[in-house]
């Protein structure tokens, strides 16, 4: 890697030839001390090649390598510069600008991003160069190279890696479970009208499916969460953009994101065509309606976990508190599906309790092992499913080389997904009968660093670790690996259902739809009455 440019920088007085001697020695003094500092090899630290005055101003020609690249360099100069000029010659620097710059890529890229710093892209033997537009102070003072240059590197590898799947693991799996059933849950929670469509992959649940979610959840409570002692709060739902760009979602996931805008004006005259036209029309004017709204101001829970980084955010965290473990349940989460939605399987609008944790890096370990083991206890004995563990990573983030032993593998950040075989989808060779019902990942410094998360002893920084409990999915996999007769679930739900009796169903004259529906309903409703 190397950059070329012309650096300029301007005087609150002009330059003369006069000057041209103190230049030389300041010149001299940046190639052989400034501009070497902290580079291993001369050929990765930058050099001035040549300079001369031009219409007053002093022109830079700059060549740099990797370790001192060239907005770095144009700083170390300006600094220098203004220092020696300030205190000989009573000058200050006015403005600085690189000109011409290019970077030079080992290897051939295929990608070219659209932003309005790139010039043009070459490619030309085995090199890629990249012309940047002229840069001022403000520019060069950020890192802003350095993430255009990370940017085109892990575009390329995507490019490369494009259609391979995800690195997926199988790390852990029960033993094989004759299914109690085979039918579609799905299918039967709407014919007998436990849960009625709302909209595109969102649904109303009736106080039967809402009963079983709460024994799920209140087992997954009990039996998880509260014995490892996290304790609960509550976190918004809706989240400025900056989030999402700290987070990471913003570039990695917008796809899928929901995002709400605020009203233009607090002032109801200012809706007043608006209102207007649904007055006569009696319908919504969709395209109008942008024109009333702001640009979005939130983004909708995505990850719930979130607003934990957030609270933590500039704080210094010590011994006293950590680790910290909460967890989330207060409200929905949402993901746009492009199709594939069915039933309660794929939703738009989804609830989750979301378990995070904040600690030292063996504490957040640890919590983790800890949550897995109860996880395990939970699926295979609590709920007596046939699940599967696999260890996740985008194929980016994959470490090259062979790790010996799955132990000593997964005790670093990264995910663990869990599975649970849905019968009515298929055999359990098919990986499209396996949903996936749940996360729980060790984030290292991924969010603590953005977020700036500090520990109150500078040589430990602090890691977090979450785990994400999707409750319609885990309500669905148990019913559709049990079925609807809780004679034949497994002890826990068993005794839930002798102590908590299952709320009446909704019967109407146009409710549920069909007679069948109806007929059914009544079959699984008997199931329930006399536990
Ligand atoms: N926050 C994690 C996720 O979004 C776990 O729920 O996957
Ligand atoms: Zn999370």
């Amino acid at each position: 890697m190397k950059f070329k440019g012309m650096l300029i920088l301007e005087f609150s007085k002009p330059l003369t030839e006069e000057h041209n001697g103190l230049i030389r020695h300041v010149v001299d003094e940046l190639n052989n001390n400034i501009l070497v500092k902290g580079a291993t090899l001369p050929e990765e630290a930058a050099k001035v090649v040549d300079f001369r005055i031009e219409d007053g101003k002093l022109v830079l020609n700059l060549e740099t390598g990797r370790q001192v690249r060239i907005h770095s360099a144009a700083m170390r100069i300006k600094n220098y510069v203004a220092k020696i000029f300030g205190s000989k010659l009573k000058v200050g620097v006015r403005g600085l600008t690189l000109k011409d710059t290019v970077i030079e890529l080992d290897g051939e890229f295929s990608v070219s991003p659209k932003i309005p710093l790139i010039r043009k892209l070459l490619v030309d033997e085995g090199k890629t160069y990249v012309y940047l537009d002229v840069m001022d102070e403000s520019v060069l003072k950020k890192p802003v190279l350095d993430r255009l240059i990370k940017l085109l590197n892990d575009k390329e590898m995507r490019a490369k890696w494009k259609g391979k799947a995800e690195h997926w693991q199988l790390i852990k799996r029960s033993r094989e479970k004759e299914p109690l059933f085979k039918e579609d849950p799905n299918k039967i929670f709407e014919e007998i009208g436990w849960i009625k469509r709302f909209s595109i992959g969102q649904w109303i649940y009736t106080p039967p499916a809402i009963y079983l979610i709460n024994m799920i959840k209140q087992l997954f409570l009990e039996e998880v969460v509260k014995p490892l002692g996290f304790e609960e709060v509550v976190f918004p739902k809706i989240y400025p953009p900056e989030i999402g760009l700290k987070t990471g979602h913003l570039k990695g996931t917008i796809n899928s994101m929901l995002f709400a805008s605020l009203p233009i004006s607090y002032d109801i005259s200012a809706f007043e065509e608006l209102i207007d036209y649904m007055s006569v029309m009696n319908e919504v004017p969709q395209e109008d309606l942008r024109d009333y709204l702001r640009p979005p101001s939130y983004f909708l829970c995505f990850a719930q976990c979130e607003p934990f980084y957030q609270f933590f955010s500039g704080e210094i965290v010590d011994d006293r508190a950590l680790p910290i473990k909460w967890f989330d349940q207060s409200g929905p989460s949402f993901r746009w599906e492009a199709g594939g939605l069915h039933g309660v399987e794929r939703l738009i609008e989804f609830h989750r309790i979301e378990v995070v944790w904040l600690g030292k890096p063996e504490q957040v370990v640890e919590i983790r092992n800890q949550l897995l083991e109860r996880y395990e206890h939970f699926m295979d004995k609590v709920l007596d499913l046939e699940w599967r563990w696999a260890w996740v990573t985008p194929w980016y983030l994959e470490h090259a080389g062979v790790i010996e032993k799955i132990s000593e593998e997964i005790n670093r950040p990264g995910t663990i997904d869990f599975e649970a075989w849905l019968p009515y989808k298929g055999s359990r060779d098919d990986a499209k009968a396996w949903l996936e019902i749940g996360n729980i990942s060790i984030h290292g410094t991924k969010f603590t660093d953005p977020f700036k998360i500090k520990y109150s002893k500078k040589n430990v920084k602090l890691w977090t670790g979450c785990s994400g409990f999707g409750v319609e999915r885990w309500m669905l996999v148990f019913i559709a690996q049990k079925g609807f007769d809780p004679e034949n679930w497994p002890s826990k739900p068993r005794e839930y259902v002798k102590k908590n009796p299952m709320p009446k169903s909704l019967l109407t004259v146009t409710y549920p739809k069909t007679k069948e529906g109806k007929e059914l309903l009544k079959k699984i409703v008997d199931l329930y009455s006399n536990p």
